[in-house]
């Protein structure tokens, strides 16, 4: 085999086989075929695309380096849940412990924040004491345990991800759906969980901007699971504005320890997207058959604390404080808290979450480059929703603040990311698909 013939091969909108894929994956972890054929590879695949045979076949030959998690000493169903990237997500918090408070078994493998996203693992970290860099024996124990454990991404989990997603960085080609979907799916596949709940973030602050391309890359990581033995379900859900009001580490853990405490109100955005990826979580898992069901017992465990209850569990067994669930507010003590007045009165008819996301990494809540350090505490909260009908010099956000040296632009960015105009938006959806098998 060559790889120049399966580059002119894909060129030709031809399919690739399962062995050639498995030669280029080979080729490129080895360091055989070099960045420039790799490069003119990804590239022919952003321009003629690949079929959900071809992406399955790609997503398994990536898996097949590096570590494996094997979870079979766990019984039952384990089930992962997975978002796309967005602003004020703290679905995991809530969503992980509410299903094991139902009897589900939730190991979970997360990452940390880039750029205007967050991560999971720096939210959890943001808790004194909290360790979630777990051995997989450990996480296993904590699973069997209590019902859920959430760690850090094992240094050495798919490194042919690690190699293909530098490259695509720098070449032009993240942006293509078969990249994505066999990037996020031979992580999940690596991490060792049964059954999967995708969350694809449409809007604003998404990767996908447009309904059409979210639901096409759900459709293609559905599909992918099915093909390789895992059972899948996708929500697509909006991200033209923060799921959350709350946008920094501190602030998300607290904001869901105010969700498990029953303090948001049904039809929340983070409340309805919350309930919808547990109620799949739950039904995947086998411990509901339909959504009332499954939304009855999570309703159960929401509101009758066992939720929180668990979640400060999962702090204790990793070794954090669960002092925080009592006394949330501890995570976000800052030197100042400053409030952006609203310029003038009206609706706020849209959001820029990307800016939003970005306003609080310059306030030291997320990372520019993966090296950056973040600052727990800071962040900022939004007093007002898409649509929000707001007054000239009435606040629009508290920023928290310790490092003033990027206030000004943070506040400038910010300012220019809620937009006030005369008439009230059309009302966006929350959830605009649910894509299964
Ligand atoms: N997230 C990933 O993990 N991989 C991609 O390619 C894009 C987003
Ligand atoms: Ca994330």
């Amino acid at each position: 085999m060559r790889m120049v013939d399966l580059i002119l091969k894909k060129k030709n909108s031809q399919e690739l086989t399962g062995v050639e894929l498995e030669y280029i994956v080979k080729g490129f972890v080895s360091g055989e075929i070099p960045d420039y054929q790799m490069s003119a590879f990804l590239m022919t695949v952003c321009f003629s695309g690949m079929t959900y045979k071809e992406t399955a076949a790609l997503t398994m030959a990536m898996a097949d380096f590096g570590d494996r998690a094997d979870l079979s000493d766990i019984p039952g169903i384990k089930v992962d849940k997975h978002s796309t990237g967005g602003v004020g997500d703290t679905t995991t918090l809530v969503a992980a412990p509410l299903v094991a408070a139902c009897g589900g078994k939730v190991a979970k493998m997360s990452g940390r924040g880039l750029g205007h996203t967050g991560g999971t693992i720096d939210k959890l970290e943001s808790i004194y004491g909290f360790n979630a860099e777990q051995s997989i024996e450990r996480f296993k124990q904590i699973v069997n345990k209590i019902g859920v454990s959430v760690i850090g991404q094992t240094a050495n989990l798919v490194p042919a991800d690690k190699k293909m997603y530098a490259l695509r960085d720098v070449t032009g080609t993240v942006n293509s759906i078969p990249l994505i979907a066999s990037s996020i799916m031979s992580k999940k596949i690596a991490a060792g969980a049964d059954a999967i709940v995708l969350d694809v973030k449409t809007g604003s602050g998404a990767f996908m901007q447009t309904v059409d391309d979210a639901r096409s890359l759900a459709q293609t990581m559905v599909e992918i699971g099915e093909q390789v033995g895992r059972r899948c379900v996708a929500v697509i859900t909006d991200m033209n504005q923060p799921l959350g009001l709350n946008i920094g580490n501190g602030l998300e853990v607290k904001e869901a320890v105010e969700m498990l405490s029953g303090q948001v109100m049904r039809g929340d955005p983070l409340f309805e997207v919350c309930m919808l990826l547990s109620c799949h979580m739950l039904q995947l898992s086998g411990l509901a058959n339909d959504d009332d069901t499954a939304l009855s017992l999570l309703d159960e465990a929401l509101y009758s604390g066992a939720g929180l209850k668990k979640l400060a569990e999962m702090i204790e067994e990793q070794g954090g404080d669960p002092a925080v669930i009592k006394n949330p507010e501890m995570l976000c003590r800052t030197r100042e808290k400053i409030d952006l007045r609203a310029a003038k009165s009206g609706y706020i008819k849209g959001m820029d979450v990307q800016g939003i996301g970005m306003a609080a990494m310059l306030l030291g809540a997320g990372r520019e480059k993966k090296s950056d350090r973040i600052d727990p505490a800071v962040g900022l909260v939004l007093h007002h929703r898409l649509g929000g009908l707001v007054s000239a010099g009435s606040s629009l956000a508290t920023l928290y603040v310790n490092d003033d040296s990027r206030l000004k632009d943070a506040m400038a960015l910010l300012e220019d990311s809620i937009m006030i105009g005369d008439a009230a938006p059309g009302k966006t959806p929350i959830v605009y698909d649910v894509i299964k098998k």
